[in-house]
């Protein structure tokens, strides 16, 4: 990391000038998405800084991420071996973790076939066009019950604290076979626990950066780890609990078909044994662990955008008035007919960008960028807050505006804008949970919008600063919602 001969005909990394062992963690501060935005228009879309003793390397602007994530797609693939990581599924995540490649892929394919197979699994009834359209129909019509009884009793609600239970849910059902009350205080500490997670995980670990600091007492790492620990032993219990009545004519859920696949493959004597067992059930922690908090963030961001722009608002509810009616609920395939529901999805991504960098990647052998050397084993951060509000890229970044991803006529999504925005990623890397993401946020936000109407707590003004991390949320606060009245025939 510290080589510093430069091969011929390519450039050293420009960057700002590191002090010794902070490096530029001062200059970095404490929102690393937009002092490291700011620094890309001095030094470009490749530099280097130093976080603490390690050179990393900042990528910015579209065209420079996709040539270092699609075209030098595995070259950039990797991950880089930091401390905090370890601790993450006892060190074996399928996302955070050091796997070599083929480890990884084998892994990965098994996550993103599981996925699929149990979300497109057909529903109970023909009312549902899948198992995945059933949990988030269920658990979106049970959420607004729920938000219309907490007004009733409180006056107002928290919409994370309830958003991220039914979320839950549904990535439970998937991975579990199993669905949890409103109120089971064992899921509420694990789904409360990742603000801490996100920010250590957000790449905020001094000892990831500093490695002696690793051997001196951090009350932050303490806490990261006892997260992980608790995270880690609910874990267990469930996988546990699934090889004691693991049936092979009967799988139930993910967990069972990870199960199965270890099973199998112990009676093919061709197959390939490189990965432990262990490493395969422990997927379903990845899962589980990704398919909660993501989504939930973006959901509960949608509501404050909601409250924050009420004529918004009512334009979204009037769509789905006029188009799916107040008699039937929403369902995936209503999608298409709901333009500005869509576009209101893709602002809230773009504007909020409450995935402000990837997960941090590596680079797995010498390459370049742009004409600078970037050695191998570089720790790499994407910027995707940067790619997302980039003047060169669009038309008033700061403001918030659907129109930016509608045809002139209004009628449909601009799909060549809509490819624009980045928050899954790109590449060898990119999100395997996309296309559940997206249909449950729009599923969710169609069930509340037809029934509910959000606004403010009267006298308390809405915070819409975001609070860094892995994953940015917004400051806990109140809200209120009333239920709509269908109109009068
Ligand atoms: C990775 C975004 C939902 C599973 C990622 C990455 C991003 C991301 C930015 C890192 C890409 C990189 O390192 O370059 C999101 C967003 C979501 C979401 C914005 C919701 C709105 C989900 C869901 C699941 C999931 C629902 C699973 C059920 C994963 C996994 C990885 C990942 C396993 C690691 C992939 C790898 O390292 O190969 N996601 N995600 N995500 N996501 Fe998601």
């Amino acid at each position: 990391l510290l080589r510093t001969d430069i091969p011929e005909g390519l450039q050293r990394l420009p960057g700002p000038k590191p002090l010794p062992i902070l490096g530029n963690v001062l200059e970095v501060g404490r929102n690393p998405h937009l002092s490291l935005s700011a620094m890309s228009k001095r030094y470009g879309p490749v530099y280097q800084i130093k976080i603490g003793m390690r050179p990393v390397v900042v990528l910015s602007g579209s065209d420079c991420v996709r040539e270092a994530l699609i075209k030098q797609g595995e070259v950039f693939a990797g991950r880089p071996d930091l401390y905090s990581f370890h601790f993450i599924n006892n060190g074996k995540s399928l996302a955070f973790s050091t796997d070599k490649v083929g480890v990884w892929r084998t892994r990965r394919k098994l996550a993103l076939s599981a996925l699929r197979s149990f979300a497109t699994l057909e529903g109970s009834t023909s009312e549902y066009s899948c198992k995945l359209e059933e949990h988030i129909c269920k658990e979106g019509k049970y959420l607004v019950q729920r938000l219309s009884s907490v007004m009733e009793v409180s006056g107002s609600f928290d919409p994370f604290r309830h958003i991220v239970v039914s979320v839950a849910n549904v990535i439970c059902a998937m991975c579990f076979g199993h669905r949890y009350s409103h109120d089971d205080q064992e899921l509420l500490n694990i789904v409360n626990l990742s603000d801490e997670f996100g920010r250590v995980a957000g790449s905020g670990n001094p000892a990831d950066f500093i490695p002696f600091l690793q051997f001196l007492p951090s009350q932050r790492m303490k806490t990261f780890q006892n997260i992980n620990n608790r995270f880690n032993v609910f874990m267990e219990r469930i996988v546990r609990e699934h090889y004691s009545s693991y049936d092979k004519n009967n799988v139930r859920d993910i967990t069972d078909s990870l199960i199965e696949h270890c099973e199998e493959r112990k009676l093919d004597e061709n197959s390939n044994l490189q990965v432990s067992d262990e490493k395969i059930v422990g997927i379903v922690n990845d899962l589980f662990g990704a398919g909660f908090d993501t989504i939930s963030t973006a959901l509960s961001w949608a509501i404050m955008y909601l409250v924050a722009y009420p004529e918004i608002q009512e334009k979204l509810h009037q769509e789905l008035k006029d188009k799916v009616g107040m008699a039937r609920n929403p369902c995936l395939s209503d999608k298409s007919q709901l333009p500005l529901l869509e576009a209101f999805i893709l602002e809230i991504f773009r504007h909020s960008s409450f995935l402000p960098f990837t997960i941090p990647h590596c680079t797995t052998k010498d390459t370049s960028l742009n004409g600078y050397f970037i050695p191998k084993d570089t720790c790499i951060f994407i910027n995707q807050w940067q790619s997302n509000h980039d003047p060169t890229l669009w038309k008033d970044p700061f403001s918030f505006s659907l129109e930016r991803f509608l045809t002139a006529d209004g009628t449909e999504v601009n799909k060549m804008e809509a490819e624009k925005v980045l928050i899954f990623g790109l590449g060898k890397r990119r999100c395997i949970g996309e296309v559940i993401a997206r249909s449950e946020v729009f599923l969710f936000l169609a069930i509340l919008l037809q029934k509910l109407r959000f606004h403010g707590k009267p006298g308390h003004l809405l915070d819409m600063t975001p609070e860094y991390g892995l994953t940015m949320k917004h400051k806990r606060c109140q809200l209120c919602a009333s239920v709509r009245v269908p109109d009068q025939p």
